[in-house]
């Protein structure tokens, strides 16, 4: 039993809760967490008054352990219209085009690696904005930021004035008096969120309950904690059964000029419009695996 509320990690023993970290979600923190992390681990050491070892045995055999551990680690930073121009390409082009072709019917979007849910409910919106009815999926591995997600409630500070204001008009209608965000049912009925570890993407327990023949895939910000064979997984997977025919994938812009373009499926053609790259699926590739 451990009585003093400081507890100092060796360097080993912190990486052996990284390795743990990593073999389960893929994460592979970069430098600037990882003092977050060690802090994490040390606090829910001296909070419980047990040892490292008897932590680390808790997280390697008690799931609901080893899920307040990764909502320690992963770094969640987002806002509303985030990289902005990709979201101007769907306004003006993507949208319509689907709207004059669709006939009326909804749009099936997944916000992959969601975070708190500003990605989702952009998207939402934005589609509302162009008459057509967004049929959104948020997932993340983290279960408090789907809580957060749920509850379509924001703090001002998720509208950013640098990026992501040419859009932001289409926020108004929910701003509240005290500068939050709410979200009506309306939208909030659009999205439904999962949790889903995207380093799992590809085993038969995931299968089942994947997102299929999606029109709009953002998998954005999180490609930059992953190895490049676990990227690989998670493209193909997407490519092969998430991916409705004509679809198409956005991840963001520093993370695809980092993307080996040894990884990326042969059904998935990098497309390039005025600044804006995203992925499109093919016609004739395989639809679901
Ligand atoms: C920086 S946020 C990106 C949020 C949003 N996509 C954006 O671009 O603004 C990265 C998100 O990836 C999630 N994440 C990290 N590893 C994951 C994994 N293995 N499976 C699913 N989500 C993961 C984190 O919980 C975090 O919410």
């Amino acid at each position: 039993m451990i009585q003093n509320t400081t507890v100092q990690l060796t360097q080993d023993e912190f990486d052996s809760f990284i390795s743990i970290l990593t073999e389960r979600t893929g994460i592979i923190p970069r430098a600037s967490h990882l003092d977050g992390i060690r802090n994490y681990i040390q606090t829910q050491v001296a909070k419980k008054k047990i040892g490292i070892q008897d932590y680390k045995l808790q997280l390697i055999s008690n799931p609901s352990v080893f899920a307040d551990f990764v909502n320690g680690s992963t770094v969640n930073e987002t806002y509303f219209f985030r990289e902005e121009k990709q979201f101007a390409l769907l306004h003006d082009k993507i949208l319509p085009l689907w709207r004059s072709k669709s006939q009326g019917s909804e749009i099936r979007i997944w916000s992959a690696a969601c975070s708190y849910g500003e990605e989702a409910y952009s998207l939402a919106i934005l589609a509302k904005s162009c008459g057509i009815k967004p049929c959104v999926t948020a997932s993340d591995i983290n279960s408090e930021v789907l809580k957060h997600c749920r509850q379509g409630l924001f703090l001002g500070t998720s509208l950013r004035t640098v990026d992501g204001s040419s859009f932001q008009n289409l926020i108004v209608p929910y701003k509240r008096n005290d500068g939050k965000i709410e979200f009506d049912d309306e939208i909030k009925s659009c999205i439904t969120t999962m949790q889903l570890n995207l380093s799992e993407i590809d085993s038969p327990k995931c299968t089942a309950f994947l997102p299929k023949n999606q029109n709009i895939i953002f998998l954005r910000n999180v490609f930059i904690y992953f190895s490049q064979e676990l990227r690989a997984r998670i493209l193909r997977t997407l490519a092969e059964k998430c991916l409705a025919e004509d679809g198409l994938l956005f991840v963001s812009m520093s993370e695809i000029a980092q993307t080996d373009s040894t990884i990326i499926p042969p059904s998935l053609e990098k497309n390039f419009d005025g600044s804006v790259f995203y992925f499109h699926k093919k016609t004739g590739g395989k639809a679901d695996g």
